[in-house]
């Protein structure tokens, strides 16, 4: 069994995430993370489990990873567990009612990253998820890291449940 985690990251937060995750499943599974940049559409079948990461910005995954998923063949997912999580401000500590209006409104990046594998026929098998970071350009807010290692174990239960 296979994964791969593909991420874009403006800033290292959610790469940080990402090679978490990545530690975290390659304690059972052999697992890489690579860039949109670093991959062929194609490269996707080697794997059983692929996981997209991006940062939120502007309520929105990063265009290029988006694009990546979103160029994919249709149909081309079938018979892959898929996942997906961002990295976000927490809007709630910001106090702003309006900032949260919006959030209610359009969300984060996890959640269209997730509906886009999972319209590839990609077999979701965990909700989107957000992590956390301080400010725009972070740090990571303390314990989000191992909020992540937890994630990425729990993906492994639910990718082999009789494990
Ligand atoms: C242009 C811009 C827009 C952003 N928009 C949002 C947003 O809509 N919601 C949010 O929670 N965070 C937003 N952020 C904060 C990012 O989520 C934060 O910079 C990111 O999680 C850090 O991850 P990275 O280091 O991988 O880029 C924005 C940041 C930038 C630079």
């Amino acid at each position: 069994m296979k994964a791969l985690i593909i991420y874009e990251s403006a800033f290292g937060n959610t790469e940080q995430i990402a090679f978490a995750i990545r530690d975290t499943l390659n304690l059972s599974c052999q697992t890489i993370a690579l860039h949109p940049d670093k991959i062929q559409p194609a490269d996707l079948q080697n794997y059983d489990l692929i996981i997209a990461g991006s940062p939120t910005q502007k309520f929105s995954p990063l265009p290029q990873i988006f694009a990546f998923i979103s160029k994919l063949p249709d149909g081309s997912l079938k018979g892959k567990n898929v996942a997906a999580f961002d990295t976000r401000i927490d809007l709630k500590k910001q106090n702003n009612r309006f900032l949260s209006f919006m959030v209610w409104l359009f969300g984060y990046a996890a959640e269209p990253l997730a509906r886009k594998l999972k319209s590839k026929r990609g077999n979701l098998i965990a909700p989107a998820e957000g992590f956390f970071v301080d400010d725009t350009k972070g740090p990571i807010t303390e314990g989000e890291l191992k909020r992540a290692k937890e994630w990425a174990e729990n993906l492994m239960i639910k990718q082999n449940p009789l494990r």
